[in-house]
């Protein structure tokens, strides 16, 4: 019964943690929350951005494919922090500016699926 229950409550408790103060607290302080460590990007966006972006960002859902987009760091950064009216909520206080830049590589690096 633990056996399936704990990996989603642990899951559910690591996204509670993803809010303002203790993100900016531990990125401010230079640990490296972008070289694949600490912070789990497929992770996280499978569980806050998979919902619109299916398969991992990969084809398009509720929202627009990601893979091969010819969008800009910049642009990707604003849409991340600032989200759409009405299209896409707005997650600049969730993640910080290393949050940010991870998951734009991740996009960067997003491969068809094999198989
Ligand atoms: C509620 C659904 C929803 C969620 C959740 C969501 N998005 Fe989006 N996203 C959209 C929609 C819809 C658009 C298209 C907005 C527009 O019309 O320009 C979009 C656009 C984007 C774009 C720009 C794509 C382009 O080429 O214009 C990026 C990058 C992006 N989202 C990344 C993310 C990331 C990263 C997350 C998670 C942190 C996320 N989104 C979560 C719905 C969502």
């Amino acid at each position: 019964m633990f056996g399936t229950t704990l990996p989603a409550v642990a899951l559910l408790a690591g996204l509670a943690c993803v809010m303002p103060g203790t993100v900016r607290m531990a990125t401010a302080q230079g640990a490296p929350a972008q070289e694949g460590g600490k912070l789990d990007v497929n992770q996280l966006f499978a569980g806050t951005c998979g919902w619109c972006h299916s398969d991992g960002g990969r084809v398009a859902g509720k929202g627009p494919k990601l893979m091969d987009t010819e969008r800009s760091d910049e642009f990707i950064r604003n849409r991340i922090r600032n989200g759409k009216e009405g299209a896409m909520p707005a997650f600049g206080q969730m993640f910080s500016d290393a949050d940010i830049d991870a998951i734009i590589k991740y996009i960067r690096t997003l491969k068809p699926d094999e198989g």
